[in-house]
């Protein structure tokens, strides 16, 4: 039953692939022509942890991959403080001025304040002025369609310099006497310079899906609209993330490698021709069996889970910083990810740039 419905699915997707690629030819696309991030200097090892919970170096290391993770410390550093730094290093490293950018699309699940947004906040930072920013929340499929956002600005011919940023300040939602989720996490920020391009690089595809069947399996109950703060709402600890791993697990490792070998297929794409895998960096176990469907290998899937663990939104653009130097022009990327709501998504991008010197 449900592998039928996958198939229609397959094919209504292929269908309208296939309409939206001739309305697209002679058209320009979306080119990352940038990439930047920044993580905060304290570094939280796993050794650290088994002071605070129960736990070991081997279980962690072994379960998901994480050594370390790097925490933002300081009376009122929200992700914007992040998120700012990381898109000023973008302004300086491809010589944009903060008054030639059309739009910037923060993606985050932890910003400073409700309103104004994370993004009204970095523009602010880093001087960009009477610009259109929004947040856009996705947990840790929020880059990706925030990325996918940015492309069809871009696409469209209405913007021209669109800044898509994925920042997260885990730590201000994670209980740390909860084993099961505060070793999984960490803060950081990453960000990219999307320009049109009419030279065949840039995003050529992207799938964007969401399930809100999966919604009370991961999530942070209090704080919003219907649990506001209250001394039940802390003492039943409402403002922290929980999820029940196992069955996240479950949906995260068939969703994660579905999307990516669909992406695929409909753009005629073996293992052979993908140069990187960019996965979410949840567990890299799940990593791992995202990559063995695409028929990848290893040396072919960029991973930086071990130092930063899951910073959400920022995962994405944080290994497209850490792996620049090793991309070339035309190299072909696939992007995926799978988290609350539930949210998993993937792109496919050509890589517009030889690597800088
Ligand atoms: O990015 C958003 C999407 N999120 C994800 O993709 C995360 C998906 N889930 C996971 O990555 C994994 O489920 C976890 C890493 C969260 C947990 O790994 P697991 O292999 O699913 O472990 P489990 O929950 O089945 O727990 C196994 C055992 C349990 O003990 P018992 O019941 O077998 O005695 C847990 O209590 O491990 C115990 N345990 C721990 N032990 C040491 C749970 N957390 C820890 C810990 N240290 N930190």
């Amino acid at each position: 039953m449900y592998a039928k419905k996958l198939r229609q699915n397959l094919r209504k997707n292929n269908k309208t692939h296939r309409r939206s690629k001739r309305t697209m030819q002679n058209k320009i696309s979306a080119a990352i022509t940038g990439v930047s991030g920044y993580v905060p200097e304290y570094v939280l090892t796993n050794e650290e942890l088994e002071k605070l919970v129960e736990t070991n170096d081997e279980w962690i290391t072994s379960r998901t991959g994480i050594k370390e993770r790097r925490i933002l410390k300081g009376e009122g550093q929200g992700t914007s403080v992040m998120a700012a730094k990381a898109v000023s290093d973008l302004l300086a490293k491809t010589n944009t001025k903060p008054e030639e950018i059309d739009l910037v699309i923060c993606a985050t699940v932890t910003p400073d304040y409700f309103f104004p947004s994370a993004s009204n906040l970095i523009c602010k930072a880093v001087g960009i002025r009477e610009t259109a920013s929004f947040d856009l929340a996705a947990a840790c499929s929020g880059f990706l369609n925030a990325l996918a956002t940015g492309a069809v600005f871009i696409e469209s011919g209405r913007y021209k310099k669109v800044i898509v940023v994925g920042a997260d300040k885990m730590s201000a939602i994670v209980d740390y006497t909860d084993r099961t989720t505060c070793i999984l996490f960490g803060d950081g920020a990453g960000a990219v310079l999307l320009e049109p391009n009419d030279e065949g690089v840039g995003v050529q595809d992207f799938i964007l899906k969401s399930d809100g069947e999966g919604c009370e399996s991961l999530m942070q109950k209090g704080g919003g609209s219907a649990y506001p703060p209250t001394h039940e709402t802390i003492d039943q600890k409402l403002h922290y993330i929980r999820q029940e791993g196992q069955s996240v697990f479950k949906f995260a490792v068939t969703r994660m490698a579905d999307i990516s070998a669909e992406i695929m297929e409909r753009n005629q794409l073996t293992g052979e021709d993908v140069r990187f895998l960019v996965p979410h960096q949840a567990n890299k176990r799940i990593i791992d069996a995202t990559a063995s469907r695409m028929n990848i290998g290893e040396e072919k899937v960029m991973l930086n889970i071990q130092k930063y663990g899951n910073t959400t939104a920022a995962t994405i653009p944080l290994c497209l910083w850490d792996y620049e130097n090793q991309l070339k022009k035309g190299d072909n990327l696939i992007l995926a990810a799978f988290g609350g709501g539930f949210t998993w998504a993937s792109a496919y991008v050509k890589w517009a740039y030889d690597p800088k010197k």
